[in-house]
């Protein structure tokens, strides 16, 4: 028998223990999920103090980063979680999206290391992954739900139907919200990662400076956000030509208004319009906290449950890989030695 057919052959056990590593951008990330529910430990090392030397991430400096790391990062996480190497029953690993070079650390590693200890390797989508911290942030979450995702990648309002069948139901179609967030913080000269400096100069500030609110109550559920964008840079220009000054705080407060509102409305129009209950979120921009009071706020007033992971599990991480990686187990979606690196997939790729 080959690996695949030994690993295949293997009885399925509903409290597995995965271990999930991570490591598409700047993040080195390795975490243990038993039951897919319960997180054990998770790793984080970042190399974002490194990256932001050069005002946003090196891909080859990520690479070098992640090689240096990622068998730190492995060793905690077992560690951490009180149990050696024997105990893990599979091996999951974000094969993408994200920076190739990156990517191909944690598949090299993860591939070594499941067959090193002849168990399953579950390669995961770094957006499912995304999408399934909400099951660690509510044990008793369940599909169906609706879904939203906003990352440097990705802005989409997701149907999930059950843990492997989704429907998207519209995103992007331009730029990411988080990338806009990204791109914004270099305008008002706010270093990297721009998100959350733009979230903190936004707390000083009023929301008064006029921004298109794009494709609101238009477009469905897609997005649009190289227009604010856009508008933001145009107002800055036209204020500095004219010698005015502005307020960058006032920026950022009404380019926080203006990209979040929209994404909070259409998550909750959706809900209304497919008669579900539930709100998941997901991705590095559901850790802003303007976002998180207002989508609670408005699920509140709807009576709609809101499921928000932990910040540390909205960014960059491993358990949330972990957890996506368990319902890859339970459907026995396992992968084989010829997995591979991808830098883009499609917004809701099953396992490869
Ligand atoms: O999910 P993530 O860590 O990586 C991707 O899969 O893309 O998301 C990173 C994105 C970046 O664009 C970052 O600026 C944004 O999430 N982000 C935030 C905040 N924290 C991270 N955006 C707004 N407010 C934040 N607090
Ligand atoms: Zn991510």
């Amino acid at each position: 028998m080959n690996y695949f057919e030994r690993v295949s052959a293997l009885k399925k056990d509903e409290n597995a223990v995965i271990l999930g590593i991570e490591s598409s951008c700047d993040e080195t990330a390795a975490s243990v999920v038993v039951g897919g529910r319960k997180v054990l430990s998770n790793v984080i090392i970042s190399s974002a103090t490194e990256q932001a030397k050069y005002g946003g991430v090196v891909p080859e400096i990520a690479s070098r980063a992640h090689t240096d790391a990622v068998s730190e990062a492995v060793r905690r996480a077992v560690s951490d979680a009180g149990l050696t190497f024997k105990d893990v029953t599979a091996v999951a690993v974000t094969y993408g999206a994200g920076l190739l070079g990156a990517l191909l650390v944690g598949v090299s590693y993860a591939k070594a290391l499941a067959f090193s200890l002849n168990v399953p390797l579950l390669g995961v989508s770094h957006i499912r992954g995304h999408m399934a911290a909400a099951y660690l942030a509510d044990e008793t979450l369940k599909p169906p739900f609706i879904m939203l995702l906003a990352s440097g990648g990705h802005t989409a309002v997701i149907r999930v139907d059950t843990y492997t069948k989704t429907c998207v139901l519209g995103g992007t179609i331009d730029d990411a919200v988080g990338e806009a967030f990204d791109k914004v913080a270099r305008v008002l000269s706010l270093p990297y990662p721009g998100g959350p400096n733009v979230e903190r100069l936004a707390r000083e500030g009023k929301n008064v400076v006029p921004l298109p609110k794009m494709l609101k109550n238009q477009g469905g559920y897609n997005f649009s956000y190289s227009g604010l964008k856009t508008a933001v840079i145009n107002y800055t220009h036209t204020c500095e030509q004219k010698g005015e000054n502005y307020s960058r705080e006032d920026v950022a407060c009404s380019f926080q208004h203006s990209a979040v509102d929209i994404l909070c409305d259409k998550a909750i129009e959706a809900c209304k319009e497919y008669s579900l209950n539930t709100i998941a979120a997901g991705g590095g921009v559901i850790a802003n906290g303007y976002l998180r009071e207002y989508l609670a706020e408005k699920c509140r007033n709807k009576s709609i449950k809101l499921v928000l992971p932990p910040k540390i599990m909205c960014t960059d991480n491993a358990a949330m890989i972990a957890a996506e990686g368990y319902i890859r187990y339970m459907n026995g979606d396992f992968s084989d030695m010829t997995l591979n690196a991808k830098a883009s997939i499609p917004l809701t790729a099953d396992a490869e």
